[in-house]
């Protein structure tokens, strides 16, 4: 009787052991797709919303270029969100004043703290910020303040290097596991300033096509870039919103009522395959809506993911 207990408690130890390193859970399930999980970060098309704190259900509201909040913007499957920060009375905040009016979207600590509580409650997202800084605040005074009160800095990616080439990426799946789930790019100042390693700069490692279109048929072209990496080595991003330009005099504003066809499937597809040939023939990685619970978003990019 004895024997075989010892040799019990030696195979139990083992497993132990073993158990110890092996990873404790695999994601199944990435980004609402199994596929997903196996795919680089880099080879994946995300729903992107544009100005997302800018969010009004009033149709009234001409400064708004989404209808629905922040949460149910993720229930619908946006996994990039877009901002544009500024400075006010010494405190960071989301708001935008390119068009005729302002629209205050509050703190950025405000912002990323509710951004935080929906992924605390959907552990296997990957989601991307792609946060603009006009005014240059500061990444280790201002921006990193912000994430670190949110609780959202337990949650970013550091990659090993930067730039990282579209290649280079981890897995939706090893992101997942490893509990580094958010990618924070910046437009400005992460480039010279890379005292904040989380916070990467954008256009060394994504393109962007031309902005503001007021043309529906999105005339493609790389519009901004940067960095050393060639273009063939960078994400893309698809501004796939119209605006109107009010009675010519070259104020732009979004428009809501084009926003069914614009966020539609052929509309995206179509923008999606203009851009192809200065993506190395890829999908764009990124497709930023405004207005993103009108149309057919999440429709498109699973298409482009192969994942209906
Ligand atoms: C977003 O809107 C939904 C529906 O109106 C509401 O239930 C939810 O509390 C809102 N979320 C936030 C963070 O305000
Ligand atoms: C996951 O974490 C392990 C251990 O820290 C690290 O070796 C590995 O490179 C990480 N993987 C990714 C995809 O970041
Ligand atoms: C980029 O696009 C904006 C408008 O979307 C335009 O004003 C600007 O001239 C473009 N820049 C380049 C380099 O194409
Ligand atoms: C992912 O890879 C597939 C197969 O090479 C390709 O068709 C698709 O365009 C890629 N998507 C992105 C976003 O890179
Ligand atoms: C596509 O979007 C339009 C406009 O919002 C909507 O009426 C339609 O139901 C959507 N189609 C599908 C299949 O979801």
């Amino acid at each position: 009787m004895r024997a075989p207990a010892s040799t019990l408690t030696v195979l139990l130890a083992a497993a132990l052991v073993r158990g110890a390193r092996i990873p404790q859970r695999r994601a199944t399930i990435c980004n609402g797709h199994a596929e997903l999980c196996d795919r680089p970060y880099g080879n994946v098309t995300f729903l992107g919303a544009h100005d997302s704190f800018a969010f009004s259900s009033d149709p009234l509201a001409l400064a708004a270029d989404q209808r629905v909040n922040l949460t149910q913007q993720l229930d619908l499957g946006v996994r990039m969100l877009q901002a544009q920060s500024h400075i006010f009375e010494n405190e960071l905040k989301f708001c935008h004043t390119s068009k005729i009016l302002l629209f205050d979207g509050g703190t950025v600590q405000d912002y990323l703290t509710t951004v935080n509580g929906w992924l605390e409650e959907n552990p296997n997202e990957v989601l991307t910020f792609l946060f603009t800084n006009p005014d240059g605040a500061s990444l280790s005074g201002m921006w990193e303040p912000a994430f670190q009160a949110s609780g959202i800095t337990d949650l970013v990616y550091t990659p090993p290097q930067v730039p990282m080439a579209i290649g280079d990426w981890p897995t939706l799946g090893d992101l997942i596991d490893n509990g580094t789930r958010v990618i924070v790019f910046l437009d400005a100042g992460a480039d010279t300033d890379r005292s904040v390693p989380f916070i990467l700069p954008e256009f060394e490692m994504i393109w962007e096509t031309p902005f503001d279109s007021t043309d529906p048929t999105f005339p493609c072209s790389v519009n901004r870039t940067a960095g050393p990496l060639s273009t063939a080595d960078h994400m893309s991003l698809n501004n796939h919103f119209l605006d109107i330009n009010v009675l010519n005099s070259g104020i732009l504003i979004s428009d809501p009522t084009d926003a069914p066809t614009t966020n539609g499937v052929p509309s995206i597809l179509a923008n999606a395959a203009g851009c192809a040939p200065l993506a190395s023939n890829r999908n764009p990685n990124f497709i930023l809506l405004d207005f993103a619970n009108i149309g057919n978003g999440t429709q498109a990019v699973d298409q482009l993911n192969g994942v209906q």
